[in-house]
């Protein structure tokens, strides 16, 4: 019975925010959250394998040189929570190395239970780690997590794979301000953030040859279609990736190919797009190193330690609560 109440409160705001979106004046948007539901998070995995996006690799190539070095850097005891776990792969090294000095209890936060089943079968096997998992919004959960500290217990919040960069840049502050709220001084954050680039690569990386990240755009009018009963024709909309210098930001479009109307009826909608009209759905904003340091700085941390990839420029920063 709950759970119906549950999946419809959530339909309900899909359809609203859906609504209010496509409705927008001027650009039309949709939110990037509803990317992932099960199709959307299984192509997002893809992605992360693809040539053209470096970003998971260079994350997880910094997360396996230095986790040694970010247990040593840390006191204990310590327990360690992680912002949208994802399938928790990239998790590993780290977790393996501080379960080898310590018994660790581990809290993935995600809002996908997918994700975080395929997070804890991923990481169950590791010796001395105990899992509990949160399927909550990223701040309710960590607030959760927050309440069952025990005393003297230090917290590590692991916030990866640049998940930052889709908030746009005043959101992102706010939310490392909301995050060090919750944290106590000393506690520390993990944060990982892809850096500013060449054009030519960002477009490559946000518009692959095999049509991934197309797929993975145009997923979401097709969970409009399956979850609202929408109308979207997807032969009529097409993917397009394209730099903001402004915003120093790539951003995901989805442009309409003709003069057209849907309709979706379970948002009680019908939309007309004018032909080379776009839909909004990502952005993807970049970092200089030093933009991460004042970032920081500006939300209540020192950075302890910052490093960067030397093949993908991406940058892993240790953050400590001051
Ligand atoms: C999850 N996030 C950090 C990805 C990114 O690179 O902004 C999402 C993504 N969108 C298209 N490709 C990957």
């Amino acid at each position: 019975m709950l759970v119906h109440a549950v999946t419809a409160h959530l339909t309900y705001e899909f359809a609203a925010d859906v609504r209010a979106g496509l409705t927008k004046p001027g650009q039309k948007e949709l939110l990037s959250k509803y990317l992932y539901d099960d199709v959307g998070s299984a192509l997002f995995e893809v992605i992360c394998h693809l040539p053209e996006y470096g970003l998971t690799r260079a994350d997880e190539r910094l997360l396996r040189r230095h986790a040694g070095d970010i247990v040593e850097r840390l006191a204990t005891p310590i327990a360690i929570a992680e912002l949208g776990s994802g399938s928790g792969k990239k998790t590993r090294q780290i977790l393996e190395s501080f379960c080898r000095r310590q018994h660790t209890r581990y809290y993935p936060i995600e809002i996908s239970r997918a994700a975080l089943a395929m997070c804890e079968r991923e990481l169950s096997d590791i010796d001395s780690v105990s899992i509990l998992g949160f399927e909550r919004e990223y701040l309710d959960g960590l607030l959760e997590v927050a309440a069952q500290r025990k005393t003297g217990q230090h917290l590590l919040v692991l916030f990866l794979g640049s998940t930052i960069g889709n908030f746009d840049r005043m959101a992102g502050l706010k939310f490392l301000n909301q995050v060090r709220r919750i944290l106590q001084p000393g506690d520390s954050l993990l944060l990982g953030t892809d850096l500013e680039k060449p054009a030519a690569q960002l477009l490559a990386a946000y518009d692959d040859e095999l049509g991934v990240t197309a797929a993975f755009n145009l997923n979401l009018l097709a969970r409009i279609n399956r979850e609202l009963d929408g109308d979207f024709d997807l032969a009529h909309f097409e993917h397009v990736a394209r730099i903001n210098h402004q915003g120093r930001s790539v951003e995901m479009h989805l442009r309409s190919m003709r003069h057209q109307t849907v309709k979706i009826p379970g948002a009680d909608l019908a939309v007309e797009f004018l032909e080379d009209e776009t839909i909004w759905t990502e952005s993807s904003h970049k970092y200089s190193p030093e933009d991460i340091l004042q970032m920081a700085r500006t939300a209540g941390f020192r950075c302890d330690i910052q490093w960067i990839d030397d093949q993908w420029p991406f940058a892993e920063n240790l953050l400590i609560a001051v």
